[in-house]
């Protein structure tokens, strides 16, 4: 198992996801839980953003207070479950860029090929959060990650709503360098490469496609 790994075992976020792993749950309820997961998540990716304090005054004195400094944020969403959770964690990182990674799977080779590649030009300056709901073999996200380095990027976290075993070991042989936040470890993959109990197609329950 990844010692980088977090689960967030917040009651709040919990009672969110229990809702968008119902079948029951509408398109439109499934699209804003995940939203607002995402944005409960922030807390925990940002949690080691560095802060500094600069010279302020309230109404009744002058102060220091903290403010986030180093790094500039860029959120890099795997397409297309990613950007289910774009809105809730941007809403919370307003400046933050985004960029865009369209992987498929080779049905072949089942490896992941990339097709799409959209990030900030100074992205190996900035501190990357990668998200994807779903990991579930990993391949997407260890190979997003792989092409971010690539790229010169060397702050990265990977954020999901789900994991299973096999995609967090298969990132923690790849890249035991970077952090993993989830909301829960679920059992396993079943044959067909779903998250068991998971959620279904978390693309499908967010676009209400088939
Ligand atoms: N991708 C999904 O959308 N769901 C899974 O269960 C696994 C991968």
């Amino acid at each position: 198992m990844n010692p980088n790994l977090t689960v967030i075992d917040h009651p709040l976020l919990q009672h969110k996801l229990t809702y968008v792993r119902s079948a029951d749950t509408t398109t439109d309820n499934f699209r804003r839980l995940v939203r607002e997961i995402a944005s409960m998540m922030v807390y925990e990716a940002t949690r080691e953003l560095s802060t500094e304090l600069i010279e302020i005054t309230t109404p009744v004195a002058s102060c220091r207070a903290p403010v986030i400094s180093g790094k500039k944020l860029c959120l890099v969403s795997i397409l297309r479950a990613g950007n289910g959770m774009l809105d809730g964690m941007i809403e919370l990182l307003p400046g933050a860029r985004v960029g865009h990674i369209g992987l498929y799977r080779d049905p072949a080779t089942l490896q992941p090929v990339e097709y799409y590649f959209k990030v900030p030009e100074d992205i190996e300056e900035r501190q990357v959060i990668v998200i994807d709901p779903m990991l579930a073999t990993g391949n997407s996200a260890c190979a997003a990650l792989s092409r971010l380095k690539e790229e010169g990027v060397s702050s990265l976290s990977f954020v999901c709503l789900l994991a299973a075993p096999e995609g967090l070991a298969a990132l923690a042989a790849a890249h035991p360098d970077v952090p993993v936040m989830t909301a829960a470890v679920d059992s396993h993959l079943n044959e067909h490469g779903y998250i068991v109990p998971g959620l279904g197609d978390a693309g499908d329950r967010l676009f209400g496609t088939k």
